[in-house]
C-alpha cells in the first residue's frame, strides 16, 4: 500500500516536472530585465539615495522583515524564523548582503527569480511560504528599487537551519507540481475600467502586501481557494473576510475606518491582534495616507 502511494506520488511529480518545465519557460523572461551584478559587489552610491529610500518603502510594504527576522533578533533580514505551515516549519532565509550565509553572492537576476518566481539560487523551488505567488505581480521598477535597498542593508553572518519537512514535502521538485496547480505566473494587470486609485490599491493588496496570503482561504495543499479575501484559518488565528460583504466582511466600514484600522491597528469596532497586529506594526502603519486610502477604496469596491 505504502509503495503504491509513493509510486503514485512520484508519477505525479514526474508528470508535473515535465509539464512544469514547458510551462515555466513560457513566462519567466520577465526577470531578464535585471542584471548580473551581485548584491555585495557594489556598495550603494550616494546618487542612488532616492531609489534606496523608495526601495525601503517597498520592503516595508512587502513586509519582508516579518518573516526574514527571527523573533527577538536585532538584526533585520538575517533570517532564522520558522514559519509554521500545515506541512511543518519552514525557515526563512538570511537575505542580508552577507556573502556566506546571506544573499551577498546573488545577482540581481537571481533575486528577481526568487522574489517573483520562487526559485532559489541554483534554480531549486522555494516553498510557497515565501509569498512569490503575490510578489510575481511586483513591478520591475519596484524590484530594482528593492534590490538597491537590500544592497544598503547591513550584512549579517547568521547561518539559518535547513528546513526539513516530511515526505513528500521535503522534495523541492514537488513544488513544481504545486506551482503548476496554484502559481499564477503573470504580472500585475491594471483594470482600465477602474480608477488609478483603485488600481494602486489592487497592486498593494495583491502584490506587495500579500493580504490574500492570510485572508484568502486555502485548500489542503495550501493553494488559494476561489474565495478571494473571504477569510481563512491560520495556525492559531482566523483572518476574517475583508470583502465588502456587510454581514461577514467589512462592508459596514467607511473608507476612513478601514484606513484608521490599517494606520493605528484599531477603529470603532476592531482592534488588530496576533498576525494582523504585526502586519500593522511592521508594514501598514508606515504606508502613506494616499496608499492606505487606495487600499480602502479597493477593498470597498471588492464584490463579496
Ligand atoms: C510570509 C513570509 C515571508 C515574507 C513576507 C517574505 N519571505 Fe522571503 N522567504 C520566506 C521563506 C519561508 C523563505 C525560504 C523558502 C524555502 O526555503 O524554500 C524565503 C526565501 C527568500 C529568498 C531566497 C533566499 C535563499 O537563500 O534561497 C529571498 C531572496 C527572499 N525570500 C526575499 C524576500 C523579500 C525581498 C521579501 C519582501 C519583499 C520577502 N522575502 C518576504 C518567507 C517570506
Ligand atoms: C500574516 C497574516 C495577515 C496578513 C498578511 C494580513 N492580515 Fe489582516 N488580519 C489577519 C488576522 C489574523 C486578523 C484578525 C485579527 C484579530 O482577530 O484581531 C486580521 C484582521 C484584519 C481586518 C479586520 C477585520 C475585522 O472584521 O475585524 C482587516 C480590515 C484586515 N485584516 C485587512 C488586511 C489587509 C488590507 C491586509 C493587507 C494590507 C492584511 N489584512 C494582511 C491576518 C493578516
Amino acid at each position: 500500500m505504502k509503495k503504491t502511494k509513493i509510486a503514485g506520488a512520484v508519477a505525479v511529480i514526474v508528470a508535473a516536472v515535465a509539464a512544469g518545465m514547458l510551462w515555466q519557460n513560457g513566462d519567466s523572461a520577465a526577470d531578464d530585465v535585471a542584471d548580473n551584478q551581485t548584491l555585495a559587489s557594489q556598495p550603494p552610491e550616494s546618487s542612488e539615495a532616492d531609489a534606496v529610500a523608495r526601495g525601503r518603502y517597498i520592503a516595508i510594504a512587502g513586509d519582508c522583515v516579518a518573516c526574514h527576522t527571527a523573533p527577538g533578533s536585532k538584526e533585520p533580514f538575517s533570517g532564522g524564523y520558522a514559519i509554521s505551515t500545515p506541512f511543518g516549519g519552514i525557515f526563512a532565509s538570511n537575505i542580508t548582503p552577507d556573502t556566506q550565509t546571506g544573499i551577498g553572492n546573488w545577482t540581481e537576476r537571481d533575486f528577481y527569480r526568487a522574489v517573483r518566481h520562487g526559485k532559489g539560487k541554483e534554480g531549486e523551488n522555494l516553498y510557497p511560504a515565501m509569498p512569490y505567488n503575490a510578489y510575481v505581480k511586483v513591478s520591475d521598477r519596484d524590484m530594482h528599487d528593492l534590490w538597491l535597498y537590500m544592497r544598503s542593508v547591513k550584512p549579517v553572518h547568521n547561518p539559518v537551519p535547513a528546513t526539513n519537512l516530511g515526505f513528500p514535502y521535503n522534495i523541492r521538485l514537488a513544488m513544481m507540481g504545486w506551482n503548476l496547480l496554484f502559481f499564477k505566473n503573470h504580472g500585475f494587470e491594471p483594470d482600465a475600467t477602474q480608477s488609478a486609485e483603485w488600481n494602486r490599491g489592487a497592486y498593494l493588496v495583491d502584490a506587495l502586501e500579500h493580504c490574500g496570503a492570510c485572508h484568502t482561504p486555502k485548500n489542503s495543499l495550501g493553494g488559494d481557494r476561489d474565495a478571494y479575501l473571504q477569510g481563512s484559518n491560520l495556525a492559531e488565528w482566523h483572518a476574517p473576510d475583508i470583502t465588502s460583504n456587510s454581514y461577514t466582511g467589512i462592508g459596514g466600514w467607511s473608507l476612513d475606518q478601514i484606513t484608521q484600522y490599517l494606520k493605528l491597528g484599531s477603529n470603532h469596532v476592531a482592534v488588530a491582534s496576533g498576525p494582523m497586529a504585526e502586519a500593522v506594526s511592521n508594514s501598514t502603519q508606515h504606508l502613506t495616507e494616499a496608499d492606505l486610502h487606495a487600499i480602502a477604496v479597493y477593498l470597498k469596491l471588492q464584490p463579496d
